[in-house]
């Protein structure tokens, strides 16, 4: 699979290191692209600009801070067809206004509103509650030792694209639900940043619901 990644720093990086070992195209992307380049040659990556990446991709990780979601929107234009997998979070410390409204408005999840910047697309938000360390260290398990990514999203066959995603670098997909389910694993959510163990993170969700 095609995948392009925006924003390649802890997650994007660490992601996209792994889905090229795990065999797919990537290309890395950021405002800076050719800092990009010794990671990317080390696992036979690409490197190009957010726009490059974003036509690249059949997925597009965007892994970028929050804040900068409206801009980089509408940089590069409409993602028709695609799958966009929001890892993103909102910090008003770091993000300012926007994410401090996406927290306070209850209509609306943090990747409700980055689906809205990205009409067209499938959106399904993924890997926003793993630590980027858990990330790097804890890939390529198996069975019961994989540690859990929670998952959501509207649209079924996009959701089943990323879980094998997740699946190919050896973690373990935890379906959560439709997009609004996902402000379960919004920051300071019960299931953000746990880093448990698949079987652990589906006995606490149990006990969620
Ligand atoms: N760190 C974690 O453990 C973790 C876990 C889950 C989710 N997240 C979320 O994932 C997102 C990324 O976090 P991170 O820790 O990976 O951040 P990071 O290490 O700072 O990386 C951010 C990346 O985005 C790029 N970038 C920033 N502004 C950009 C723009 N306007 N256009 C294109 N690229 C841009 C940066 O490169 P340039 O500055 O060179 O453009 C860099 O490659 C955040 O929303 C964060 O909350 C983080």
């Amino acid at each position: 699979m095609k995948i392009g990644i925006i924003g390649s720093g802890n997650i994007g990086g660490t992601l996209g290191q792994h889905w090229a070992k795990a065999g797919h195209e990537v290309m890395f992307s950021s405002r800076n692209p050719e800092d990009l380049k010794p990671m990317a040659k080390a696992v036979g990556a690409k490197t190009g600009t957010v726009e490059n990446a974003a036509v690249f991709g059949d997925v597009i990780l965007l892994a970028i801070p929050f804040g900068k979601v409206l801009e980089v929107a509408q940089q590069i234009g409409r993602l028709d067809h695609k799958i966009l997998i929001d890892a993103t979070n909102p910090y008003p410390q770091r993000d300012g206004d926007v994410a401090q409204r996406v927290i306070d408005d209850r209509e609306q999840t943090a990747t409700g509103y980055v689906a809205e910047q990205f009409p067209g697309a499938q959106t399904i938000k993924a890997f926003n509650s793993i630590y980027y360390k858990v990330l790097a260290d804890q890939a390529f398990q198996s069975g019961d030792d994989r540690v859990a990514v929670q998952i959501c999203g509207d649209d079924l066959q996009a959701k089943q694209t990323v879980k094998q995603l997740i699946e190919a670098i050896g973690f373990a997909p935890q379906d959560i639900g439709d997009l609004s389910s996902g402000t379960l694993f919004e920051p300071n959510a019960p299931l953000y940043n746990q880093n448990l163990k698949i079987g652990d993170a589906l006995t606490l969700l149990h006990q969620l619901r």
